[in-house]
């Protein structure tokens, strides 16, 4: 568009109708555009017992949303229908992972449209070495984005950088993977294969118990580092302490299956003080 005819005082009016466009267009954009992770009315049941109940949950690109609540509220049951374990049954609701029905991707797929579990119990692989595992599974990813595979010298260099970033002695590469690894190491481990894979979405549950402040530390690091204008985080904890290193922008407490609070990070800090009790006897 040309200003050059056009008076001055005309020009500001028509460049305020351009700038209001603009924004409209931007607005417009941000609608159009799906969030990473949507959750929908999901109910799952585990041995025949419906343990989620009608989770809803939005979560968008370069947020972290922690998920607390007391044991046995189902926190680790909806980590698990996401990761696709054949364990849960989905009886109701959706999920969509940028707008393409999650439920429907077998569990490779759902790893190469970026998501990445984290179990609270970690599985051990004897015979498999760390090595060996990381490089098939970086390489895997790299296939499915039309790269070559990465030289074994290259992988030597990336497995280096991030197995020092999240302080875990780059020796344990060539053990099997997890096979007597400490409660910390495995976390660390995780967060390992997390920095290697770079996935859009982590879900990352917890082990709160057996976490010394070391292995704290390194999961709130690791976490911090994948945070991006890109990707996401949905952080599964019993405890706040976590949160002392990653500060969530969203809090939901989950409680028989379903979400009964939202907040900021404020929220952690309250339940911290005044536990659950008040949220559960108002549910
Ligand atoms: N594999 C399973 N078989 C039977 N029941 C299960 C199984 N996994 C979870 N549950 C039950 O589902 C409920 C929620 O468990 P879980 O999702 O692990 O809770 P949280 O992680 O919040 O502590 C519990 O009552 C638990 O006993
Ligand atoms: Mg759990």
């Amino acid at each position: 568009m040309s200003y050059r005819h056009v008076q001055p005082l005309e020009r500001e009016e028509r460049h305020k109708d351009d700038m209001a466009f603009v924004h409209e267009l931007e607005k417009f954009e941000q609608i159009l555009r799906p969030n990473l992770l949507e959750i929908n009315g999901l109910h799952a049941s585990v041995a025949g017992r419906e343990v989620l109940r009608g989770i809803n949950l939005a979560v968008g690109a370069g947020e972290v949303h922690a998920i607390m609540g007391p044991n046995g509220s189902g926190k680790s049951t909806l980590a698990s229908v996401l990761a696709g374990n054949p364990r849960f049954e989905v009886t109701g609701g959706e999920v969509l992972f940028e707008g393409r029905d999650l439920l429907a991707l077998s569990i490779e797929e759902r790893a190469h449209a970026g998501l990445f579990l984290g179990f609270q119990y970690p599985v051990e692989i004897p015979g498999v070495s760390m090595s060996a595992f990381m490089k098939a599974a970086v390489t895997e990813k790299r296939r499915h984005e039309g790269l070559e595979p990465l030289s074994a010298s290259e992988f030597l260099h990336l497995s280096r950088e991030k197995a020092a970033f999240v302080e875990l002695d780059h020796a344990m590469i060539s053990r099997s993977v997890n096979e007597g690894f400490s409660g910390g190491e495995k976390k660390k481990n995780e967060i390992f294969q997390m920095a290697m894979l770079e996935p859009r979405l982590a879900v990352l549950d917890e082990t709160d118990s057996g976490l010394d402040i070391d292995a704290l530390r390194v999961v709130g690091g690791g976490v911090s580092r994948l945070r991006g204008p890109e990707n996401a985080i949905v952080l599964i904890t019993h405890y706040q302490r976590l949160l002392d290193y990653i500060i969530p922008d969203f809090v939901h407490v989950l409680y028989k299956g379903r979400i009964i609070e939202s907040g900021d990070s404020n929220l952690a800090l309250r339940l911290e003080n005044e536990g659950y009790d008040r949220l559960i006897n108002r549910a």
